[in-house]
Order: C-alpha cells, then structure tokens, then sequence
C-alpha cells in the first residue's frame, strides 16, 4: 500500500499471542487486556532499550470493546478494563514516543465475539482516527471470504479518507489461502498482511510457518516490498515455549523473512538472553534491509535447508542454514560455497549474522564446514570483495 508507512517491515508489540482474550480483571488483575497492561508494556519497551532498536507499535488486539456499539453506532472501550478511554491511551503511548496500534474485524464480529466493522466501517475509521490510531489490524472472522475484495479495500478507504496516517494490517490472505488470493490487489490495498495460521508457543507451528513460507506456494514472497509485507505472525521470543537455540532460529528466520517484527512478549520479566535477542541490531538490520526482499528458501534436503535474502548494498546476501531437524547432536555439514550461493569469481568477506565475528573469505570453489545445532540456525552475511579495477572506476 503507497501510503508513505512500513517502508521497511513495521515492528512493535502485540498483545495477542501471549495475552489473548484475558478480559477477567478480577481474579487476574495483572494481566488482564486493560489499559494498565498496556501501558506497562509501552514503559517497558523504552526502559528496555526496545524503543531506541525500532520496536514503536504497541497493539491491542481483540477484545478491547463492550460488547455492543453505543446509541451512535460506535465502539466503545471496555468502561472497567480502560476506564480512561482510548484516546487518552494513545495520547500516553505518543507521549512516550511510541504508536498506538489496534484490532478489528472486517465481519460482523471479531473473532473473540466482540462487534464487527460490517456496515461499520466509516464509522470506525473516523473513531480510530479521533483516538489518534495508528496501526489497524483488520480480522476476517464472521465474514464472507467473497467480499474480502471489496471489503478490505473499503476500509483503506476510509481509513485514508481520515487524514490521518494508519498503517493497515490485513488478515485477508489468511482467510482465502487455498482458494483465490489476489496478492496483487493486497498488497495495493495494505501494508501487511497475514496468510496463514496464527502462531502458537511452539517450535512445531514456528516451524511449521517458516515452511510455509518455504513452500512460497503462489508465489506471494515476490509480493513483499516497500510499503506492503508477508506476515507470518508475532514473535514468540520469551515465553514459554521454545529452547533459546529454537528462539534464535526464529528471530533469525523472521529477519530473512523480511517479516514485520510484533513481539508478544510479557516484558515485566523476559529473560535477558531473549530480550538480547530481539535487540540484534544486525539480524534488525538484515530485517530492516530497504531493498525490501523477502528472503527464500533455495533448497531443502532432509532436515536441512539454506535461505537467501538479497541485501541493498550491491551483491550482498544474508544467508541462514536452518536445521528443522530434533536429533540430539548437531549436524556436521560440508558444502560447497556455490550451493550457498556464493558464486561471486571474486569471492566474500563472511559475518556471522548474531555477533558480527568475521569469519574470514571465501570463493566459489572453496568447501564450508558447519557444525548445525538441531532445531537450530547458522546465519551470516556475504559482502562480495570488489576488485582494484572497480575500485578505480567508482
Ligand atoms: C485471529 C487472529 C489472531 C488474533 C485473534 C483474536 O485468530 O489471527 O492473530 O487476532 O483472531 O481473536
């Protein structure tokens, strides 16, 4: 979408993976969905250093409203769990430097059950507008998947009709993956876009979504770009789920990926390790690369596949060798530089992708070894070397 937003993959915080539909403030005070919550995590995120990296989206996800419009027709917050209202919520958030972010849904109601934007649209738009929104997440739940071409784009109409700049996360593909998904006419139409199963605590479904986009079937990785992203969901980095060896597989896939970076984290007690994690400044970089190319898988063989991702700087790639595999010792690996795509005559220099150490040169014909962890990931970037004759011709 040309709205001037996500002209690299937008990053922030989402409630939903870690949080969900927690709407009991009574017993569990703490991390019920409120305005409280909220706004510690938007605290959080600038004491922690993750404001300064590029993390600026802080998102309430589903279950926000009552659950009926008021006699206007519009949403209201939820009285108890935001009882200071939602434009004082964002006022809080720009206050600290940080973007309001928020969900809807496209049907007649969310997927929590909460009121739909169907025949709402207008109206919703120039609400979230009033409440100095930023970001929009727009469900598919309750809906006919047949309308979505009309639907979704009505909504970037009125958003952008407001004036205001909202970046527009779309769940469209999610619902139509199988059956026609013109990504074309999404990516015209918003700035991200999900299109597959949502995340779970998992190296399973993290895995499982990282082959998906493996698969890349139709094709929609060459959609990705400047101004519109592939979504393969929050990060889970910090919870409850994966290995740190499994956390840094899936920070690193997500930064080949070139995928919008939303962590669902609970920042009042991430791990040090994960938290130094999401703040790699250099898998950021890989991610936050403004060629915009989504990297891809270029070959699999058993448990072990290669990914490239094309950087800007002129030949440069960042490479991952990711072993999907759970057989308790590492893979030792010896490959040929061309099967990683190193096919420069004049060679590379090669960096480890995490912690920046060189790892010397290397020319198409030399052999690499590897020693690969399961469920694990090796990545590194390749600047190729520029020969004395080009040197003198720049
Ligand atoms: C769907 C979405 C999730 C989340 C929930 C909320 O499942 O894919 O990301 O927003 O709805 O109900």
């Amino acid at each position: 979408l040309d709205n001037g937003l996500a002209r690299t993959p937008p990053m922030g915080w989402m409630a939903w993976e870690r949080f969900r539909c927690n709407v009991n403030c009574t017993e569990d005070p703490e991390n019920c969905l409120s305005e409280k919550l909220i706004k510690k995590m938007a605290d959080r995120m600038v004491s922690l250093g993750l404001l300064d990296v590029g993390y600026e989206y802080v998102s309430i996800d589903d279950c926000w409203p009552t659950k009926e419009r008021d006699s206007n027709g519009r949403l209201v917050p939820d009285p108890t769990r935001f009882p200071s209202g939602m434009k004082a919520l964002g006022d809080y958030l720009h206050s600290k430097g940080l973007k309001f972010g928020i969900y809807e849904d496209f049907g007649t109601k969310t997927c929590g059950g909460f009121p739909g934007s169907e025949f709402y649209m207008s109206t919703d738009a120039n609400t979230f507008a009033e409440w100095g929104v930023d970001m929009l997440k727009f469900d598919g739940c309750y809906s006919n998947i047949n309308d979505m071409e009309i639907g979704y784009p009505t909504m970037e109409f009125f958003l952008n009709k407001t004036g205001r700049p909202i970046l527009f996360s779309c769940s469209w593909p999610a619902y139509t993956q199988g059956i026609k998904t013109d990504y074309k006419l999404i990516r015209e139409n918003c700035n991200m876009w999900r299109n597959y199963a949502d995340i779970q605590d998992s190296w399973d479904s993290t895995y499982g979504i990282i082959n998906h986009y493996g698969i890349n079937k139709d094709g929609f990785s060459a959609f990705a770009g400047p101004g519109g992203w592939n979504d393969p969901d929050e990060l889970i980095v910090g919870n409850f789920g994966l290995s740190y060896e499994q956390e840094r597989a899936h920070m690193g896939m997500w930064a080949m990926m070139a995928s919008p970076l939303f962590m669902s984290v609970d920042l009042r007690s991430i791990r040090n390790q994960s938290l130094a994690l999401l703040k790699n400044k250099r898998l950021i970089a890989i991610n936050q690369d403004p060629l915009g190319t989504q990297g891809r898988r270029v070959w699999k063989e058993s448990d072990v596949e290669l990914w490239v991702k094309p950087l800007q700087t002129e030949g440069s790639l960042a490479i991952a060798l990711l072993n999907s595999g759970n057989q308790g010792t590492p893979k030792r690996l010896s490959l040929p530089a061309l099967s990683l795509m190193l096919t420069n005559p004049l060679g590379y220099n090669l960096t480890e992708a995490f912690d920046g150490a060189s790892m010397g040169s290397v020319f198409p014909n030399d052999t690499l070894k590897f020693s690969l962890n399961p469920t694990g990931i090796l990545m590194m970037t390749a600047v190729p070397k520029v020969s004395s004759a080009n040197l003198l011709m720049s």
